[in-house]
């Protein structure tokens, strides 16, 4: 089985927690992509009644060419159920998330959710968060003293972190759906995610990073040998 078909697998289990009515988040990513089709095939067909709130861009366009009915958090700002992938999750269900860069829009929608549930394929599960470099939205403004500073509190915990600017197309800055900027940050390891996420949410000009703690309520993973989940 592929990495795709794995990362399908567990979109369609996740679409068996999905019930007619229900307000959703929308997630980004290869692996959300294909709960979204999924859910596209199933409201087509008749089977269900949803609305969906997409995280970025990306997935508004996904959802609209699937024929999923879309609201917005300003419409509707609580939501019963957001799927979404993640690029590294740890058995506490502390996430990375934001390889994509809709990590800002991503936790808004899964904090105004009233379960999130994680979609992968069973190589992100790690025993320690920090391997994926952690994505940090920036705003443009004063960008290298907030680098700067997230560096200074990374120190203070321990923390030795290489820290790149994300770049995109024609080698300019990458630039999120908020217009900001992502700072890379490869910690090789954080012992202690909670603690990094208070001090780097204390920083000026750190718009949101992509430590998820205590919003996601279980995963479904797949791999080689099938689907499990953990809750
Ligand atoms: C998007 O910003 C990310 O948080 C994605 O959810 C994450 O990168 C997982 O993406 P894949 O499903 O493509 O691995």
């Amino acid at each position: 089985m592929s990495a795709d078909d794995q990362k399908r697998l567990a979109a369609e289990r996740a679409l068996t927690f999905v019930t007619s009515g229900m307000r959703l988040g929308l997630g980004t990513g290869s692996t959300a992509a294909h709960f979204v089709i999924g859910l596209g095939e199933r409201v087509r067909a008749g089977h269900l009644d949803v609305v969906g709130v997409p995280t970025s861009e990306a997935t508004h366009k996904l959802a609209i060419e699937h024929g999923v009915p879309l609201t917005t958090l300003d419409e509707t700002p609580e939501l019963d159920l957001t799927v979404d992938g993640a690029d590294e999750l740890d058995t506490s269900l502390q996430l990375i998330k934001g390889g994509g860069g809709a990590l800002l829009r991503e936790k808004i929608v899964a904090a105004a959710s009233g379960r999130m549930v994680v979609i992968a394929d069973d190589t992100k599960l790690v025993d320690r968060l920090g391997k994926f470099p952690l994505p940090v939205e920036v705003v443009a403004f004063g960008q290298r003293a907030t680098a700067l500073a997230i560096e200074r509190a990374a120190k203070a915990l321990g923390l030795d972190p290489v820290i790149h600017m994300r770049m995109g197309s024609a080698n300019a800055p990458y630039r999120t759906d908020s217009g900001n900027l992502i700072y890379d940050c490869d910690f090789t390891a954080i012992p202690d995610p909670a603690a990094l996420a208070d001090a780097l949410s204390a920083i000026p000009g750190v718009v949101e990073h992509g430590l998820f703690i205590g919003l996601c309520s279980a995963a479904v993973l797949a791999g080689p040998a099938g689907v499990r989940v953990i809750d």
